[in-house]
């Protein structure tokens, strides 16, 4: 696989005309970094107007969530038909989400096939570990939760699904304390064993697996250039539309 994926998770950061501001910097940019796919997930009411400014680019756009029901009385929430007027890609089971919002296993899993539903690629996110190892901060990995929890994310996928897988270990996200890159190899491969055993080596071998967790551009390429691994998923050294630029730049 030669695509590097580079996924900026704004987060609750930018308002509409903030993003567009961004954007506009980062697309004039874009020739820079014709190998990179570079997919940009800002908030859900910026995402009609980076539709616009994205189309006829090759940067593509990523919600931050959905609602895995199709319509209802969900006051408030987004289902996966509106995420896809404007999007390509959907970042599920962030382990902030997991954490604040209480969003479980099964959750992620619907969402997941929601998104599909609608040809938007999830990019689910897993940490490896049970709500109580998460809550507890404790930093071990339990390989028997690693595989329950990617069991449960890909649980009744068709064959042939396309997603993306991002390894995150909540105690990396935004503590600037990135996790130790041949671990993360070793976890990238095996969760790419476990995916084999529930969807086939086609898709074992395809899905991209990605690391987030306090990367930079100090250390990025500690990352993308392991064997496992297929690029970087990124919060908060993404805002700066520069420094996306360049760590775009920096793993092709
Ligand atoms: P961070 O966030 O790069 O700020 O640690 C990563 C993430 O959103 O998962």
């Amino acid at each position: 696989m030669n695509t590097s994926f580079l996924v900026a998770n704004w987060k609750m950061n930018y308002t509409d005309q903030q993003t567009v501001a961004s954007l506009h910097q980062i697309v004039g940019k874009s020739t820079l970094f014709p190998k990179t796919r570079l997919i940009i997930c800002p908030s859900f009411t910026a995402l009609a107007s980076a539709h616009k400014l994205l189309s006829n680019t090759l940067i593509a756009l990523g919600a931050q969530n959905l609602n895995h029901n199709t319509k209802g009385p969900y006051t408030g929430e987004i289902n996966s038909a509106m995420v896809a007027e404007f999007c390509s890609y959907v970042v599920v089971g962030h382990s902030e989400r997991r954490l604040l919002f209480g969003e479980t296993s099964d959750d992620v899993n619907l969402k997941s096939i929601a998104a599909m539903h609608q040809s938007l690629q999830p990019i689910i996110c897993l940490d490896g570990q049970s709500d109580a190892t998460r809550q507890s901060n404790n930093r071990t990995l339990n390989i028997d939760e690693l595989v329950i929890q990617v069991r449960e994310a890909i649980k009744n996928f068709p064959l042939n699904s396309q997603f993306l897988i991002a390894y995150e270990p909540s105690w990396a996200i935004g503590s600037g304390e990135p996790a130790d890159p041949d671990s993360v190899n070793t976890i990238a491969a095996k969760i790419r064993e476990i995916v084999t055993s529930v969807l086939g080596s086609d898709t074992g071998m395809s899905v991209p697996i990605l690391y987030g967790g306090s990367v930079t551009l100090g250390n990025i390429n500690n990352y993308c250039k392991l064997p496992e691994l297929n690029g970087a998923l990124v919060g908060g050294a993404s805002l700066d539309p520069a420094e996306l630029v360049e760590l775009a730049v920096s793993i092709q």
